[in-house]
């Protein structure tokens, strides 16, 4: 018998069923050689509103919310679960005005200090360089130090280095003992300011460039022995020149990491609210934060230009969701709710990381605890995680995992004229063998077929976790903390080397597969 019809006629249907799919995710054969560096998972704890004081730090003498050394034990339990790689702090613009000096020593004797960024609140440096360093041991997280050099000198970054880091006698090694520590907490990710263009002291990028020329130097000595990973205050948003004149004038001797701040943000002026969101509102959010792809690349095509062998990384160490306050509570505490219009900025932020994991190597969630887009909030001694929280969790598979190239033929979300892509993806393989491909459908109404074509891999077994609610502007409430929550996915199937996927509206689905 003459096979040769049969087949031909089987291809084309199998041909024919991933044309039919509204969406095509393909996993490219290939050597999957680069890296999800695990600090693109990393977040941020300003002196900020609730964040610190309150959220994170509710003092050694509390006795209704349990604690270690001052730190809230519900929240170390619940940062632990998703393996965080690396917390910034003190800010933010915070940075640029915090004196390290000022929160060492005996408690009672730090002086107090005026927070003129946000909300004009005196704190007592209660909570400072030890407590910081000490809390991001009991996480097993990297701590990121954001140095001042707005308002603050030059040998008072030095200092800083060499009281957290030198482990040999010298004035701030014998300082740092006699404050209770022996050993140096030995910090390697250094920041070099905070936005310098804005709060960070309105600087030009020229200006800027040789400032950090002189703070990058003395921070360390002639072959950074110290193995600092110093990075340079960067762009907001599209500001290219930014970019451009620091990779520039930057020596790469003197700096690893080039930052980016952007914020999926409607307009400035009128942010909108958190929860009660118009749907041309949820547009606005979402084509905001699609731009991060954009961004990601022209910065990076910019830095290609100087930096072809991709040694500086790109660090995206602010991103989020930003709306007006919950009403009621402090302007400048930035107190939000987070709803599932959130865990779609995550998981389609994350995606556009997770693609561009090469030039993308660190990043930072703006912020940890009751501030922006926070993956934990709390309210006296009750806590919940929010959406974001659980995408976070869900997505720690693609730490350190081999990133697999993948293409996205994507259904569009349009509003009045405007459109982005519904379905975004990124795929890795784990350490164990796992491979990962996660999923997001931001689209608020329509549930979306995709077909997943694996190409020449070969996995026996399937398996997923979904995250979705009933309503788009659903959110975790002190009264229902746990409404939100992963589920396991049952929209997914795999015959061959396809898998076919029915994506609820606004959801994000991570599969497992081996
Ligand atoms: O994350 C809140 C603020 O946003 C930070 O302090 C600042 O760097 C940015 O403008």
């Amino acid at each position: 018998m003459n096979k040769k019809p049969l087949i031909a006629l089987l291809s084309l249907l199998i041909s024919s069923t991933t044309l039919w799919a509204q969406n095509l995710v393909k996993l490219l054969p290939g050597k999957d050689t680069i890296t999800i560096n695990k600090h693109i998972y990393g977040h941020f704890a300003e002196h900020l509103g609730r964040c610190i004081y309150d959220g994170i730090y509710v003092g050694e003498d509390n006795k209704t919310v349990p604690h270690t050394n001052g730190v809230r034990n519900d929240v170390i339990e619940a940062l632990k679960k998703l393996n965080i790689p690396n917390l910034r702090w003190p800010g933010g613009c915070f940075a640029d005005t915090y004196h390290w000096k000022d929160g060492i020593g005996p408690k009672g004797k730090r002086p107090s200090i005026v927070n003129t960024w946000w909300g004009g609140v005196t704190e007592n440096n209660s909570f400072g360089t030890h407590d910081f360093l000490n809390m991001c041991e009991l996480l097993g997280t990297e701590p990121y130090l954001a140095g001042n050099v707005g308002s603050g000198e030059v040998q008072e970054l030095a200092d800083w280095v060499q009281y957290v880091n030198f482990d040999g006698k010298s004035p701030m090694s014998d300082l740092r003992r006699e404050n209770g520590r022996d050993k140096p907490w030995k910090v390697k990710f250094w920041g070099v300011g905070n936005e310098a263009w804005g709060c960070g002291g309105n600087m030009t990028p020229e200006y800027y460039a040789d400032v950090y020329r002189k703070y990058a130097t003395f921070m360390s000595d002639w072959t950074n022995s110290g193995g600092l990973f110093r990075i340079a205050s960067g762009a907001n948003s599209d500001n290219y020149e930014w970019t451009e004149t620091l990779m520039k004038k930057i020596p790469k001797s003197l700096v690893k990491g080039l930052a980016l701040h952007h914020y999926a943000v409607i307009d400035w002026q009128k942010k909108g609210s958190a929860t009660m969101y118009t749907d041309e509102q949820y547009f606005k959010t979402m084509k905001s934060a699609w731009f991060m792809n954009e961004l990601v690349e022209k910065h990076s095509a910019i830095m290609d230009k100087y930096d072809p062998k991709k040694e500086i990384a790109l660090v995206v160490d602010e991103w989020g969701g930003w709306y007006e306050v919950e009403p009621g509570t402090n302007p400048g505490f930035l107190y939000q709710q987070n709803t599932m219009r959130d865990a779609m900025i995550a998981g389609m932020t994350l995606n556009i990381f997770n693609n561009h994991a090469e030039r993308v190597r660190m990043a930072n969630l703006a912020q940890t605890v009751n501030v922006l887009q926070a993956v934990i909030l709390t309210e006296g001694d009750k806590m919940l995680v929010t959406p974001t929280y659980h995408v976070l969790e869900m997505y720690k598979v693609h730490q350190d995992a081999r990133l697999v190239p993948i293409e996205v033929n994507s259904q569009k979300l349009s509003f009045n004229g405007e459109s982005i892509p519904a379905v975004s993806a990124s795929a890795s393989i784990a350490e164990d063998g796992n491979t990962h491909i996660s999923l997001v459908n931001i689209d608020p109404k329509n549930q979306q077929e995709i077909t997943i074509d694996l190409s020449d891999r070969k996995y026996k077994n399937l398996n997923g976790r979904l995250l979705t609610s009933k309503k788009l502007r659903d959110f975790n409430s002190f009264e229902n903390p746990g409404y939100i929550k992963p589920e396991i996915f049952k929209g997914a199937k795999m015959k061959n080397n396809q898998i076919s996927v029915t994506l609820p509206p606004f959801s994000v689905a991570v599969l497992a597969l081996n």
